[in-house]
């Protein structure tokens, strides 16, 4: 599970699919023509809001594009999610967690994400890896080093797969909190992990996007570019930030 591969250690061609590790087949996937954007951030960040506006603008400038989310986003996903988002009794170890997640994003990669991307089209994700980095890494107190050991497993479950830009919708725990509170819904298991753990989860994310990967050192999870937007600005405004950053992106496919 820890082995590198060739792509990984070169940092490059994000999309095609690597050598994969011992008892994998190799496969060799169509080179990807399309572009994966992905919207980062804590619950009640706004990435909903963002990425239906961003989707918004994809339609109107004529680009074909495919909106999903994580965990979810296929029949066999969704069943995942359901067990993620409503645990038995007792909850997840943080291990089944991280696996059930993987599994959730492998099934939505391989039916779903990367099909689109061999059609040309701008996937749109409402959250990817960075999250599972995020929430159960950092969030979960996870040692550097114990991260690092992670990365090559959720290249695996991505498929080799890394974004294109992975937008990181930055805000205050406190106000994202207020967020959630505002709309009334029940809080999930996630949302319940108090605010220690949100900060944590925040600092993963402005981490990420800082060293451009995990760590400075450990870069090959690295998303091409990110960028971190200031979720306390309007709507409108994180949104013309947001396209901005798609537009060069998207215009460069082929
Ligand atoms: P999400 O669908 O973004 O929440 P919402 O239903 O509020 O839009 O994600 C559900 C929760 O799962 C969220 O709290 C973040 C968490 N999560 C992880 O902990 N690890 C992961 O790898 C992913 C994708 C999500």
């Amino acid at each position: 599970m820890t082995t590198r591969t060739k792509t990984q250690k070169t940092g490059r061609a994000t999309g095609r699919a690597t050598k994969q590790t011992a008892g994998q087949a190799t496969r060799q996937a169509q080179p990807r023509v399309g572009r994966l954007i992905v919207l980062e951030g804590i619950d009640g960040a706004g990435k909903s809001t963002q990425a239906r506006l961003l989707v918004q603008r994809l339609r109107q400038a004529k680009v074909p594009c495919l909106f999903s989310h994580e965990p979810g986003g296929t029949a066999g996903a969704e069943a995942l999610r359901e067990l993620l988002l409503h645990p038995p009794r007792g909850g997840w170890s943080t291990t089944s967690e991280i696996f059930l997640f993987l599994a959730a994003r492998n099934e939505h990669v391989r039916r779903k994400v990367r099909p689109a991307l061999e059609q040309g089209k701008v996937v749109v994700l409402d959250r990817f890896s960075d999250s599972t980095l995020a929430y159960q890494g950092f969030g979960g107190e996870m040692t550097p080093r114990a991260r690092a050991a992670l990365a090559p497993i959720l290249a695996q479950a991505a498929d080799g797969l890394r974004p294109d830009l992975t937008i990181v919708l930055d805000l205050p725990v406190s106000a994202a909190g207020r967020r959630i509170g505002m709309r009334g819904e029940k809080r999930t298991d996630f949302e319940k992990r108090g605010t220690a753990w949100a900060n944590r989860v925040r600092r993963g994310f402005l981490a990420m996007a800082r060293h451009g990967g995990i760590t400075a050192r450990t870069r090959i999870f690295a998303a091409r570019r990110y960028r971190v937007i200031d979720a306390r600005l309007a709507p409108k405004e994180q949104s013309e930030q947001i396209w901005r950053a798609v537009r060069p992106i998207v215009s460069q496919r082929r």
